[in-house]
């Protein structure tokens, strides 16, 4: 069998940062056979996504929404559903780290910004595409975690609980709708040079002195998670339920 997702429909959030995850996964979806429901905060950069989706050869639709207001998610799926009519998979990849501070010293206001995105943002999105889904009994849903929800991340360890947190919806939520023909699973990238860190005001340098302690001595790239999520979106892996898939260079 052939990794195959002609014509399928994408809903893919935090597609706008130009050299983020998001985009990487759009873009690999789409060469994949997918058209594209790109989502950002970032309506310029999200426009940007959705061009380069119709140069492959793909349908595409740019929506400015924020994921942790539950109102302008619900908005943002009705489009899509005016547009395409369904959402076969739905890549919940937006997310944010504060800066790295020891956790007694870090602002609460910066556990709420990273909970509200990481963990409302992927509740959201996911109460609200769903239905249609269960309703079809078909439908894929891939939750960008962290390899920081696996093993935890110091001095940032609200982030690394958010994600952990995400891994556990994933599997709880699976377990759940299996039965209605819905896949939940997850992938956990490490060190990406994205503007994670540059949103997240860690220090300058961290992403060299990340990527040194990486076996592989390399970043993961928007590719490498777009090939999973791809795979993971995929007919292939319709054995694979709940799991969550490291993509870091053997950093875990
Ligand atoms: N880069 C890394 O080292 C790394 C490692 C592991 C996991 N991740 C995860 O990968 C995912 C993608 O991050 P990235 O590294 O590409 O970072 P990025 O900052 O390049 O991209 C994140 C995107 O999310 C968008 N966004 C922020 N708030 C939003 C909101 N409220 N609603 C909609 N979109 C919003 C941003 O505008 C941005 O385009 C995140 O979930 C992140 O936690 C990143």
């Amino acid at each position: 069998m052939e990794l195959d997702l002609k014509d399928k429909v994408a809903l893919v959030t935090g597609a706008g940062s130009q050299v983020g995850f998001g985009r990487g996964i759009a873009l690999t979806l789409a060469k994949h056979g997918c058209d594209i429901v790109a989502n950002d905060i970032d309506l310029e950069g999200v426009q940007k996504t959705a061009a380069e989706v119709e140069a492959i050869g793909r349908k595409a639709l740019a929506i400015k929404a924020d994921v942790t207001k539950i109102d302008e998610v619900k908005d943002m799926v009705k489009k899509a559903l005016d547009k395409f009519g369904r959402i076969d998979i739905l890549v919940n990849n937006a997310g944010r780290a504060t800066a790295p501070t020891p956790f007694v010293e870090t602002p609460e206001e910066n556990w709420e910004k990273v909970i509200n995105l990481n963990i409302y943002g992927v509740f959201h999105c996911s109460k609200a595409v769903l239905p249609q889904m269960l309703e079809r009994k078909s439908g894929k849903i891939i939750n960008i975690t962290s390899g920081a929800g696996i093993s935890g991340m110091p001095r940032c360890v609200h982030y690394g609980a958010t994600k952990a947190a995400i891994i556990a919806f994933t599997k709880g939520l699976s377990k759940e709708v299996i039965s209605s023909g819905v896949y939940v699973n997850a992938v956990a990238p490490g060190v990406g040079d994205t503007n994670f860190m540059v949103t997240g005001n860690f220090p300058p340098g961290e992403i060299d002195r990340a990527v040194a302690t990486v076996p592989t001595k390399k970043a993961t790239t928007p590719e490498d998670v777009g090939n999973m999520v791809a795979y993971l979106a995929s007919d292939l892996a319709d054995q694979i339920v709940g799991q969550t898939f490291l993509v870091d260079g053997g950093h875990g």
